[in-house]
């Protein structure tokens, strides 16, 4: 294990039976509908993965994939706030009567998903869910629940499955809180 990481919370075998479920309880609400999953990128693109496999597993291959970014932390481990929304190239009216399921990798202030639904919404998709891999729910600032969360956890610096502290530590295959002295306690 790194020497900056604290604990692991989550271990990959957890985190592969937890996407399992989620995958088991998308299928069930989305039986026979149209859906294009949104992952947000960098951070989701390890739970995005597996998750959209597990989906395909579950019986719901035919499901689309596109990406969007938000890029609302810097350098440092602070949110702006003032959330910045890249379609990835997509064109417009791409997700107009779609149902739309945007996958994110953690909630913290909220507000890059509150900013996000409400972009996609005015693209005209008939539904817009978000489901996201974990939930600092102690840290929100603006009023906002996903609708599905893989574990809800305390407010900590969480790296990996997607994850960064200034980019490193992404792929770590498990949930590990970051030592406060690493990022300096202030996030
Ligand atoms: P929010 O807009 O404050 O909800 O921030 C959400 C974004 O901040 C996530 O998509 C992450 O990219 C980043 N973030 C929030 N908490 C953490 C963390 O503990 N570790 C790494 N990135 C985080
Ligand atoms: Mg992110």
């Amino acid at each position: 294990m790194p020497a900056d990481i604290q604990e692991v919370l989550f271990t990959q075998e957890e985190m592969a039976h937890r996407i399992m479920a989620l995958a088991r309880s998308i299928v069930r609400d989305y039986a026979g509908k149209d859906v294009v999953v949104v992952g947000v990128l960098k951070g989701a693109f390890i739970f995005m993965s597996d998750l959209t496999r597990a989906i395909a597993e579950e019986g719901m291959p035919s499901v689309q994939i596109d990406f969007v970014r938000a890029a609302s932390y810097g350098a440092a481990s602070v949110s702006s706030g003032n959330v910045s929304v890249d379609m990835c190239g997509e064109p417009e009216g791409r997700w107009a009567g779609r149902h739309v399921l945007l996958v994110e990798d953690i909630i913290d202030s909220g507000n890059t998903l509150k900013r996000l639904v409400g972009a996609v919404e005015a693209c005209g998709a008939e539904s817009v869910r978000v489901v996201a891999m974990l939930d600092k729910k102690g840290r929100r600032q603006v009023n906002f629940e996903a609708d599905y969360v893989g574990f809800e956890i305390p407010d900590q610096f969480i790296v990996g499955m997607g994850l960064d502290f200034n980019e490193t530590y992404r792929c770590l295959p498990y949930v590990a809180a970051l030592k406060p002295e690493a990022y300096g306690g202030k996030h």
